[in-house]
């Protein structure tokens, strides 16, 4: 049975919701599924704006031919060729051949190398400003590469002053029938997960996601339809000052993240004795445990909040692995501006203080506190003053 939701009277919404997901892109923990959002467009000519995932290709299918109602589908817009939109192109293709793609001219490469079709002959490749004219609606395609591939393009139609975002402005998780970020308490229960989504997959392109602002500022934008997660046609002016900041590496929120490894509870004694003294400081503090937290939290939190201090192990003469991978995670996605400070732990040879900043060497305007505390398999009593002391340097910095 079809399930669509009309944006407007002209616009509907024919993706689907897969709840079974556990790991998106092969890496992502989720909890709570994911959309995969398509839309058709009907005028004088029919259009549908990308595919889904392969995993609600049946119920994606379904809703496009009812949405058609029997006319043929005149163009298919290809606006980013990352599979979780485009693996279901190649059937769509096939179901309507005598659709027109619109892509980039990246994109026809990609459709050439996921589906060994050629489509550069016949597709009609869309550049910086080009207009598909439908009818009433009048498509400009706006080139936004690395949002978050090359190939990728976003869709502004003047008629309905609606902007199909692509991946920019998604949203980690399924919704529950809802369509409208207005239907929901968004920046209550649906906030940490479009973080964790912006962080993780475009966070390491914040210049790129900046100049799409730029030009989408231009433009009288009063509906934005993602490819993930929820449209938005109300308070559009709240999650663009979101985007605003990620973009920039500007911290949402001033506060301590404390992100710990401990094999055998030593480093985190020392961690737990730090978060009490900054809560009595009137600091808040955010921990993780990075043994049992995705490294995608992490991240998310890193770009959330002000202040990072991160703590382990000296583990096989590096850094424990979990922390490594944490936070080479964590500098793969580009963070910038934050003010880190260290915990190390060796009960004979710590040295992964040091380790830990080289890996955050790469991110840039870093501040990295001097008070690197060092334990020795577990915090000596005497040690309490190092770690107030460096309470006490968080509180400075979080003030200055
Ligand atoms: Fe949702 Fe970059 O794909």
């Amino acid at each position: 049975m079809y399930c669509v939701r009309k944006v407007t009277d002209d616009v509907t919404w024919v993706g689907g919701c897969d709840r079974r997901i556990s790991i998106f892109e092969g890496v992502y923990r989720l909890s709570r599924g994911m959309a995969y959002n398509a839309y058709v467009i009907t005028d004088e000519k029919t259009v549908l704006v990308d595919t889904v995932d392969h995993a609600v290709s049946e119920a994606f299918l379904e809703n496009v031919e009812h949405v058609l109602g029997g006319r043929k589908l005149d163009y298919i817009i290809v606006q980013h060729m990352e599979p979780d939109h485009s693996s279901t192109l190649g059937e769509v293709m096939l179901r309507y051949p005598e659709a027109r793609i619109v892509c980039s001219k990246k994109a026809a490469g990609m459709i050439g190398q996921f589906f060994g079709r050629d489509v550069t002959g016949t597709a009609l490749l869309a550049e910086e400003g080009t207009v598909l004219d439908t009818g009433r609606h009048k498509l400009t395609f706006v080139m936004a590469p690395m949002v978050h591939w090359p190939e990728v393009m976003v869709t502004y139609d003047a008629a309905e002053k609606l902007l199909f975002s692509a991946d920019a402005f998604g949203t980690f998780g399924a919704p529950d029938g809802a369509l409208f970020a207005d239907e929901v308490d968004f920046f209550r229960d649906y906030l940490d997960r479009a973080r964790s989504y912006y962080c993780n997959i475009v966070g390491k392109y914040g210049p790129q996601v900046q100049t799409l602002l730029k030009k989408a500022a231009g433009l009288d934008i009063q509906t934005i339809c993602p490819l993930h997660g929820f449209v938005w046609r109300k308070d559009l002016g709240a999650i663009l000052e979101k985007y605003l900041k990620w973009s920039a590496y500007e911290p949402e929120d001033r506060g301590v993240v404390i992100a710990y490894a401990s094999v055998y509870g030593g480093t985190k004694n020392a961690c737990e004795v730090l978060a009490c003294r900054l809560r009595e400081l009137g600091v808040r503090v955010v921990m993780y445990d990075v043994s049992v937290t995705p490294e995608e939290t992490v991240v998310a939190a890193s770009f959330r909040w002000s202040h990072l201090v991160f703590a382990a192990p000296t583990y096989n003469g590096g850094v424990f692995i979990r922390m490594d991978e944490t936070l080479r995670d964590i500098a793969a996605h580009g963070l910038r501006g934050r003010t880190v400070a260290f915990i190390e732990n060796g009960s004979w040879a710590p040295t992964s203080a040091k380790q830990m900043r080289e890996i955050l060497a790469p991110c840039r305007d870093m501040t990295f506190l001097e008070n690197t505390v060092t334990v020795r398999s577990r915090p000596a009593e005497a040690q309490r003053e190092e770690l107030y002391a460096l309470a006490d340097a968080l509180k400075a910095s979080l003030e200055a």
